[in-house]
């Protein structure tokens, strides 16, 4: 019979035959799946797993900074890299959804590469991939592995990616991957995230993107995501999150007329992300959560609420 913690015996005592005293470096994306890899391994080789967590700068708000502490937290030799700058200077006055993707992409395997090359005589590369990764090409749940995966085959592979591969949850679905990191005492609200795409923000910014669009969203998700907290609504929820129209439209404070942004919010119950359907969330909390992003959120004077399942519909605008 399976169970978390014989798992994780056995693997940790496999990865430390197989890696002996070698370097390991692993991307850690603030998801679930990376960070109980990192647990593991960290388990196995301590301070030879070099973790490296990437801030792309379209990450939720607070989030490089809160997921970094709590990944010091629990011990990992992790180094966060704010790399912001540089991807919002590579997604300039892109619109297009996919070049937004490629060029993102792009910048993660170049800083991944710069900073693997710090670390002197590293011979393994650590990825968080799943049995359903292993099936699908495409993740579903996003990260740096899904990120290198649909970048495979564009120009020659940088060196990181030359390196020999240990994937320690190739073999387990996503529940179990909680389960496993719930009996190293990995903490509840890690495990319970919801999905977030590797992209980020990128693909919720429909058009181009400008570091006041990705303030605006930012604080509009928060709003959002804390409130699905508050009302306990949060675990019920496969996936939640707010998108930024490219619109504006007239509304009306005190006796001006405003002429601002419009966001719309998604939540969706799903099991694997193929298919969704929206989540028929309580009125009284879209009515409360629509007037606190008004108020809250200079730059926005309107909300709608995402009613579409998949299909036809894709759980991302973009
Ligand atoms: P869609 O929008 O295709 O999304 O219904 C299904 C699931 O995949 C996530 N997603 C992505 N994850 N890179 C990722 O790592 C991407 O480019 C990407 N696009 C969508 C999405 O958040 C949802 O969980």
């Amino acid at each position: 019979d399976w169970t978390p913690n014989a798992f994780v015996e056995e693997t940790v005592d496999s990865l430390k035959a197989q890696l002996k005293q070698d370097k390991v470096v692993l991307g850690l994306s603030g998801g679930v799946d990376s960070s109980v890899a990192a647990m593991l391994l960290h388990k196995a080789i301590g301070k030879n797993l070099y973790c490296i967590f990437v801030n792309n700068g379209l990450l939720r708000k607070n989030e490089f900074e809160d997921v970094l502490d709590q990944y010091k937290g629990m011990g990992l030799n992790v180094k966060g890299v704010d790399a912001s700058a540089r991807f919002l200077e590579a997604l300039k006055d892109e619109s297009d959804p996919e070049k937004k993707r490629k060029a993102i992409g792009r910048v993660f395997i170049e800083v991944f590469d710069d900073e693997a090359h710090l670390i002197e005589d590293v011979k393994w590369l650590a990825q968080g991939t799943i049995y359903p990764d292993v099936i699908e090409s495409v993740s579903a749940t996003g990260g740096p592995s899904a990120t290198i995966k649909s970048h495979h085959n564009v120009g020659g592979l940088p060196d990181f990616m030359k390196l020999k591969i240990v994937e320690p949850l190739k073999a387990l679905f996503k529940d179990e991957v909680r389960r496993v990191g719930a009996s190293m005492g990995m903490d509840k609200n890690l495990l319970g995230r919801h999905p977030f795409p590797g992209p980020g923000l990128a693909i919720r910014i429909l058009g181009d993107i400008t570091a006041e669009k990705v303030r605006i969203l930012q604080e509009v998700d928060a709003v959002f995501i804390n409130g699905l907290k508050e009302a306990g609504l949060y675990d019920k929820v496969w996936q939640a999150g707010a998108i930024l129209l490219p619109v504006n439209s007239v509304g009306v404070m005190g006796d001006e007329r405003t002429y601002e942004k419009c966001v719309a919010l998604r939540a969706v119950e799903s099991t694997d992300g193929m298919t969704a359907d929206w989540v028929n969330l309580p009125y009284e909390f879209l009515q409360k959560t629509s007037n606190d992003i008004i108020n809250k959120v200079k730059g926005v004077n309107r909300v709608v609420y995402d009613i579409s399942s998949k299909p036809p519909a894709t759980i991302e605008w973009e």
